[in-house]
């Protein structure tokens, strides 16, 4: 008899920080919200047939590989092999794992992550078996110190729960509800900013001057603090100073980029609250907070200043699955 095909799927959201990275990692609280107009899907089709391997296929990059093949450190066969150690699944299946990601690459919305856990879902989905939303976020974080070295877990973290949250790495997570006036505008500078080497170069500096950066850290750690009132409440301009702050603080630790703070400095001249980088910086994407009424023209500055997308989000997430 020939065996069936069987389908397994698995998605997963993007992500963006709305105040606190880097601080995030030396342990101060950071806020972060789920992504979900841009998202990660892995499909597997598993045909049954014990003698053949698992390949896995993501035009995206330019990947058709089977998985014996790939390098272990690449990014997907460590999701996969990380994942199959986790749900103690022990030889791959056999047949094609295609995955599809929506997310811009080292662009600080958590594509990696998102990427992650899609896998992890889909291969959980394979055996049937149920993948919690903390085990998902334990694999994709065990991915994540493979490729970016130390990481405070709070991408895994918003894109396994797909909702806004309130991380600290030494406390427990609490869930937060953003009020539904807030929204975003989220531009990519389209230059790409590797967080491995964003973390490394934070880390050389606290290195080398501890106090400096502890202090700074505890900054950021207390914008985020007393951003979560006015983000309960919808106060957009105590929130917009909040970003605005914070983003100097980033500038501050040398994560910004020219690009990324003429792309602040044009949200804030079209009417928006307040604009930050988000995520590692050094190239990736910024955020302005923004009201419905001021949205259409943040987004239209945005691109005019020469942002490679630019898009607007509700800050309430809306649970996706
Ligand atoms: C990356 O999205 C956020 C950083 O704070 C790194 C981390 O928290 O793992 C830069």
């Amino acid at each position: 008899m020939t065996p069936q095909l069987q389908i397994s799927t698995g998605s997963a959201p993007g992500k963006v920080i709305l105040l606190g990275e880097h601080a995030v990692v030396y342990g101060e609280p950071a806020i972060a919200v789920p992504l979900n107009s841009l998202r990660a899907t892995a499909t597997l089709t598993a045909t049954g047939h014990t003698s053949e391997k698992l390949v896995v296929d993501a035009p995206g990059i330019a990947v058709h590989t089977r998985l014996d093949e790939l390098a272990k450190g690449h990014p997907l066969a460590a999701a996969i092999i990380e994942t199959m150690r986790a749900l103690n699944i022990s030889a791959a299946p056999a047949g094609t794992l295609r995955v599809a990601s929506a997310l811009p690459v080292a662009a600080g919305l958590g594509s990696s992550a998102s990427i992650t856990i899609a896998i992890a879902r889909a291969l959980a989905a394979h055996i049937a078996t149920e993948l919690t939303d903390t085990s998902a976020a334990q694999i994709a974080s065990a991915v994540e110190h493979l490729h970016h070295g130390s990481s405070s877990g709070i991408d895994p973290t918003v894109i396994a729960h797909n909702a806004a949250i309130c991380y600290s790495k030494y406390k427990d997570l609490q869930f937060i509800r953003p009020h539904a006036s807030l929204e975003l505008v989220v531009a990519d500078s389209g230059a790409t900013g590797s967080t491995r080497e964003a973390v490394n170069a934070v880390r050389l500096l606290h290195s080398n001057d501890p106090a400096r950066y502890t202090g700074i850290f505890a900054e950021i750690g207390a914008l985020v603090v007393s951003a979560r009132a006015p983000l309960d409440a919808g106060k957009h301009a105590v929130l917009g100073a909040l970003l605005n702050a914070n983003h100097e603080l980033l500038q501050a630790i040398g994560v910004s980029t020219a690009f990324l703070d003429t792309l602040c400095a044009a949200a804030l001249r079209a009417g928006a609250y307040g604009a930050k980088l988000t995520g590692a910086g050094t190239g990736g994407c910024m955020i302005a907070l923004v009201d419905a009424a001021c949205a259409r023209n943040v987004q239209q500055a945005l691109l005019a200043a020469g942002a490679k997308s630019a898009s607007i989000t509700p800050l309430m997430p809306t649970r996706y699955e």
